[in-house]
């Protein structure tokens, strides 16, 4: 489904029908009705070649031969050319054009210059290349074959109509396995080569337009900077009412399919009755939650009535016309391609087309008498109502108010004709059939949900991937892990087989090889809902206080009043920025999940009760792969902050250090206390993110996770650790602060352990005196500690035992890694113990010839003898990143 044009349009536009305002005479003036002028003549001209381009892709599409193909190519680039040329010139003569004063030539050039710089972008050569390279992407696309599951040698399975009609009516899981399988790897392996040279190609034209690159260049058609942030928050409304449905449709899954499951939550990708999982209402019936009920597929209906294509067709079109719409003109019922020939490779996928000539309008689609595809006729009926609407635009304004939009036309009368009460009204649906039951409705918009609401994720994943990969954040490494990756974090789902990065498994979905933006789907299926509500509150079909009126079961059939609504909006095309169309069509001018929400509130509300009942928890784990790149972006985030933590905590150390003052150690405490919070916050997040680290496979991410989560003092509670830093602070300062007296000038009381005791204790022979200093300084710097201490002890083994370690000593120890290296050392020591009592025994025989007095018997040397002070320090533990000085 594909609002054709779109694609082919988008290097080219620009039309006639202008009716500006009467010129003045300044010279600017003068040359606003030149540029009006030289428009027409563009338009003219533009149009032409537009037609040309349109009819030789709608020959080739209908009929891929090569001969086809190269007309195709060669009309496209003339097109090119002629783009390159008028904006070349435009940028010639009307140098000012931004400042002109009428707005519709402004927004008309600004429009044209994406147009004309796109033309411009690359050498003809290289466009030429370009061209070539999407064809071939396309055509493998188009063209694949895959082969049966029942005979491998039968090779010539298309997935339209074949592969569609067993992933949507098989219920044999080894089937529907193969036929994945084989679509998957018969395109998506063979376009993976081209997909990178096609990502540098288009980043090339995007960055000629000064966007950063192609995802940029899609998202400036939405004319909104934060247009991806109000995306994400969309989804995040509908997410909890996506996740309850995946829910329910598991549980159900899991009876059908038990062994196909297991704990992590996910369904297996072709179970799902689409083989892109992108919409799951074919497997209806597996799921319907009251099977006695009525559902409204009515496929059986329409074939007992010999519905053809083209009455599916004729049947839309009565429902525009009744909304005083405007009816398909009679080259749309004499060009079209309804169903798919049998004598020749068509390009089945279902497209509206516009020829740029006003009255040429087609559809192409290869049409089979369903439920389903009579909601795809009115989707495509839909654009082509839309072209009808604003046709008398300009050329360049002849599109959608955004890419959405023109989504969404068809789709909004749809809700109305899939109705019962309308299905019944055109006979599809007995007139005995009870419909305004309550299970009755549940049924239908579960049916409902499993269409719009399945396909949620998957419109949005599409483009974010594509972002991801045209922005670089994913390397071509990275392509098919990242699409699972996505596919699992936002669907739920998950491959029915072993893929690699040999597979490129978006490749195998039409519109990444057809090189069309994909958001505008997702956008449709929001905005749609809103356009509904309005359309029914203006038809009088909707009234919230109403039980009897719900919006799931309103019908506009023959509102004039609503067709007015929607024809206003229309007819505007992209003439102004879509919030003032979405104002003329809904009186909001946001996009808004609030109407979607209202539509399917008895479901919401059903499926919550259900998976309660059934004990289903919404929501699925994440693997243990994308988890594991989480955690590896999250550490080099991570690595940034901290270094800045880190800096800002060593600078107030250090001027704390080098100038022990009130104001300093104010600072440090701050900070540190600072840090300690942030260390906690860091390790919850980890703990909170990733609960099941220890599992991750590769080892040196453990190893850094785990030196994360051990926190130290720092996984005291925020009082506590105030206190320890407080203690620590005042034990460092007073060690650092302490002086004595002097031994020979009794009075002179300020002698520091460094300079004046070190010197004392390395150069003084004088017994009397090292006893003295030694004496002094443990009994000064030691003694007064010593309650401090033991209330630091006490707390630093709280924070210990916090971190899982019996004690402080063994969380010291944890940074060695090594189980055993407590009695490592004791074995080494042993090692050197002889070696220390030689030198001992030594030193004391050499020393009792200074000092003879001070020896006794016990071999012992007095400590004071010795050239050391103990070195107090060393009981301040607390800094992990600090190397003090011994
Ligand atoms: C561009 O300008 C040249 C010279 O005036 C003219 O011959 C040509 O037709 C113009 N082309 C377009 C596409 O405007
Ligand atoms: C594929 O080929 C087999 C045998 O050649 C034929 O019976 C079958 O109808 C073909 N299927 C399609 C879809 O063309
Ligand atoms: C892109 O930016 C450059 C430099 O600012 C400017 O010269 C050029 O005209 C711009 N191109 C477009 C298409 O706006
Ligand atoms: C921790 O998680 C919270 C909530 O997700 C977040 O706001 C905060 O920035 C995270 N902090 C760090 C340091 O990662
Ligand atoms: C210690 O005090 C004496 C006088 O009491 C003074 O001369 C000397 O400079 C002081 N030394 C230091 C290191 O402050
Ligand atoms: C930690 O303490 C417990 C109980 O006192 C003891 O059983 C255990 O062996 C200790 N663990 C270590 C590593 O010392």
């Amino acid at each position: 489904m594909e609002w054709r044009v779109a694609a082919i349009i988008s290097l080219w536009l620009i039309a006639g029908a202008y009716s500006f305002p009467s010129v003045s005479d300044s010279f600017e003036n003068d040359l606003e009705s030149q540029a009006r002028l030289f428009l027409a003549e563009y338009d003219r001209q533009s149009s032409e070649k537009c037609f040309n381009a349109a009819n030789a892709n709608w020959n080739y599409a209908t009929d891929i031969r090569d001969e086809t193909e190269k007309i195709k190519l060669q009309k496209s680039l003339e097109n090119s050319k002629f783009q390159k040329e008028a904006w070349k010139n435009i940028t010639i003569q009307f140098k000012t054009r931004e400042n002109f004063q009428d707005p519709v030539l402004v927004r008309t050039f600004k429009k044209i210059a994406i147009i004309g710089t796109s033309a411009s972008a690359l050498p003809e050569e290289r466009l030429k290349e370009f061209k070539q390279l999407q064809n071939t992407m396309s055509k493998i696309y188009s063209t694949a074959k895959t082969c049966a599951y029942e005979d491998v040698t039968e090779c010539n399975l298309s997935l339209d109509p074949d592969l569609t009609k067993i992933m949507k009516e098989s219920r044999d899981e080894q089937q529907l396995r193969h036929a994945w399988k084989e679509w998957h790897d018969k395109v998506g392996v063979p376009i993976r080569q081209y997909y990178k040279p096609y990502v540098d190609f288009s980043n090339e034209i995007a960055k000629t337009n000064n966007f950063s690159d192609a995802g940029a260049f899609w998202l400036r058609e939405y004319e909104s900077e934060t247009f991806k942030e109000e995306i994400e928050q969309l989804w995040q409304t509908l997410k909890p009412f996506y996740q309850q449905m995946h829910a329910y449709v598991r549980a159900k899954l899991r009876d059908t399919y038990g062994d196909q499951f297991t704990e992590d939550g996910l369904i297996p990708a072709h179970l799902l009755g689409n083989m892109w999982a992108q919409s799951w209402e074919n497997i209806y019936s597996l799921v319907v939650p009251f099977p006695e009920k009525t559902s409204i597929d009515v496929t059986e209906q329409m074939k007992q009535q010999g519905y053809t294509p083209l009455k599916m067709f004729q049947v839309s079109d009565e429902f525009f016309t009744s909304l005083g719409l405007i009816p398909m003109p009679p080259e749309f019922w004499k060009e079209s391609l309804l169903e798919k020939p049998n004598d020749r490779e068509v390009v089945c996928h279902a497209s509206a087309w516009d020829f740029c000539n006003r009255k040429d309008f087609r559809i192409k689609q290869c049409t089979v008498v369903t439920t389903e595809d009579l909601i795809t006729v009115h989707h495509e009926m839909g654009h082509v109502q839309y072209y009808l609407q604003y046709k008398d635009q300009p050329l360049i304004f002849r599109r959608g108010a955004n890419p959405g939009f023109h989504e969404a036309v068809g789709d909004t009368l749809a809700l109305s004709v899939i109705t019962p009460k309308h299905l019944k009204e055109i006979g599809l649906l007995d007139d005995s059939t009870p419909i305004d039951d309550y299970e009755t409705s549940i049924n239908f918009l579960l049916s409902m949900a499993l269409e719009k609401i399945a396909f949620l994720p998957f419109g949005y994943l599409i483009d974010k991937y594509r972002w991801d990969i045209f922005d670089g954040t994913v390397e071509p490494s990275n392509y098919n892990a990242h699409w699972w990756k996505l596919r699992r974090e936002y669907q739920g789902i998950k491959p029915p087989v072993e893929r690699s990065e040999e597979n490129f498994d978006a490749g195998a979905k039409y519109h990444v090889p057809a090189d069309v933006e994909y958001l505008r789907y997702f956008v449709s299926k929001v905005i749609q809902f809103q356009f509904h509500r309005s359309l029914c509150l203006e038809a009088g079909q909707y009234d919230p206080e109403d039980p009897r009126k719900p919006l799931h079961n309103c019908d506009i059939y023959r509102s004039k009043a609503a067709g007015s609504k929607l024809a206003a909006g229309l007819a505007m095309g992209s003439s102004r920025p879509w919030p003032e169309a979405m104002k003329v069509m809904t009186g909001q001018d946001k996009m808004d999940a609030s109407a979607i929400r209202e539509y399917f509130k008895p479901l919401e509300d059903w499926l919550i009760l259900q998976n309660a009942k059934l004990a289903q928890p919404p929501g699925w784990q994440k693997s243990t792969n994308d988890l594991e790149s989480e955690a590896h972006s999250y550490l080099v985030e991570l690595d940034q902050l901290s270094s800045q933590k880190c800096y800002e905590s060593s600078v107030a150390e250090w001027a704390y250090a080098t100038d022990i003052n009130d104001e300093n150690e104010k600072v440090k405490l701050e900070l540190s206390l600072d840090s300690a919070k942030f260390s906690k916050e860091i390790s919850q997040n980890v703990t909170a993110t990733f609960p099941l680290w220890r599992e991750f496979k590769d080892p040196d991410l453990v190893r850094k996770l785990k030196k994360i989560t051990i926190l130290g003092a720092a996984r005291l509670p925020d009082d506590q650790f105030k206190k320890y830093a407080q203690l620590e602070t005042d034990m460092t300062k007073h060690y650092s602060t302490t002086t004595i007296c002097s031994f020979k000038y009794k009075e002179t009381c300020n002698l520091s352990l460094e300079p004046e005791l070190t010197k004392i204790m390395r150069e003084s022979r004088n017994e009397e005196e090292l006893r003295h200093v030694w004496t002094e300084w443990h009994d000064k710097s030691g003694g007064p500690i010593k309650q401090t201490y033991k209330k630091f002890v006490e707390i630093s083994n709280q924070a210990a035992k916090l971190n899982d370690f019996n004690d402080t000593g063994a969380l010291w120890l944890n940074s060695y890694e090594s189980e055993t290296f407590k009695d490592d050392v004791e074995e080494l020591w042993q090692t050197l113990k002889p070696l220390y009592q030689q030198i001992h025994a030594y030193v004391r025989a050499k020393l009792r010839n200074v000092y003879g007095d001070q020896f006794s018997d016990d071999g012992l040397i007095p400590a004071h003898l010795l050239d050391i002070v103990v070195n107090a320090e060393e009981l301040c533990l607390a800094s992990f990143l600090k190397f003090e000085f011994k």
